[in-house]
């Protein structure tokens, strides 16, 4: 049985793949700032659930070894802010990065040597169809994701002989407590501006993202990395 490490497992997406991984014979640890709600699902799908904060490199490390080696990273802890640029503080753009950005270094730092020494592993970060487009409203959320985007296609360079794939899931529109949190912020017009740019013409689910991140996560999956894969309805296309 692998484990996997899913972090903003609490809620949303993240609560979405921890319950497929779970459903596909893995051990999933859900890490969260709201660690009551990563226990009651970790409870439900027989894994672990932690109290943590993935912005503090030393709590992230700590809880790797105590709960690792881990096979599978799936970083889905993130944070938006819908205003536009000129309305942002030096401390927006310092939590934003932190979260969406930072975050996704410091948990690759802790599972990577234990995936070299295995000589496997999956790494699927959760970015945005913001990181390749941009967004009206979201310059440094989309800032944070297209430096997520870059640096996975790099870890992807540096560990593509050892057996670790590392991809980016690009997700639009999803229906999740974000982007409620967003629309309240933005309004109705939002909402139909972010369905109205996609093919589909509505949101997403999190288990249609799960389900593609799973099979990043899987076995089948060996020879693709470095790719950055949009469930986002044909945004962007
Ligand atoms: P969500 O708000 O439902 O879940 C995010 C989770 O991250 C929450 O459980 C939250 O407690 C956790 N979290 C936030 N800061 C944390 C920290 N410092 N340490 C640990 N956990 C932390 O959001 P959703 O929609 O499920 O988002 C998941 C990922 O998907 C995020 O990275 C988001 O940027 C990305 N995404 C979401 C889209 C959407 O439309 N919902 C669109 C594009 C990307």
């Amino acid at each position: 049985m692998r484990r996997a490490l899913v972090t903003g497992g609490a809620s949303g997406i993240g609560a979405a793949v921890a319950r497929r991984l779970a459903a596909d014979g893995q051990q999933v640890v859900v890490a969260d700032l709201q660690g009551d709600a990563a226990r009651e699902l970790a409870a439900a799908i027989g894994g672990i659930g932690l109290t943590l904060d993935v912005t503090d490199y030393d709590a992230v490390g700590a809880a790797v070894s105590a709960h690792g080696p881990f096979a599978v990273l799936v970083t889905c802890a993130g944070v938006d802010q819908h205003a536009f640029f000129t309305r942002t503080t030096p401390a927006d753009w310092r939590r934003l990065l932190a979260v969406n950005l930072d975050a996704v270094l410091n948990t690759t730092h802790a599972v990577l040597p234990a995936m070299q020494a295995a000589g496997w592993g999956r790494i699927v970060n959760v970015a945005s169809e913001a990181g390749r487009l941009g967004s009206r409203g979201g310059a440094v959320y989309a800032a944070a994701k297209g430096g997520v985007i870059a640096f996975t296609r790099s870890i992807a360079r540096e560990n593509g002989r050892q057996g670790i794939t590392a991809n980016v899931v690009a997700p639009g529109p999803i229906d999740t407590p974000l982007l409620r949190q967003a629309v309240a912020q933005g309004g109705e017009k939002l909402m139909a501006a972010m369905t109205g740019a996609t093919l589909a013409g509505r949101l997403g689910t999190a288990d249609e993202v799960a389900a593609t991140v799973a099979f990043l996560a899987s076995e089948p999956a060996a020879y693709i990395t470095g790719e950055v894969l949009g469930v986002s309805g044909g945004m962007g296309c």
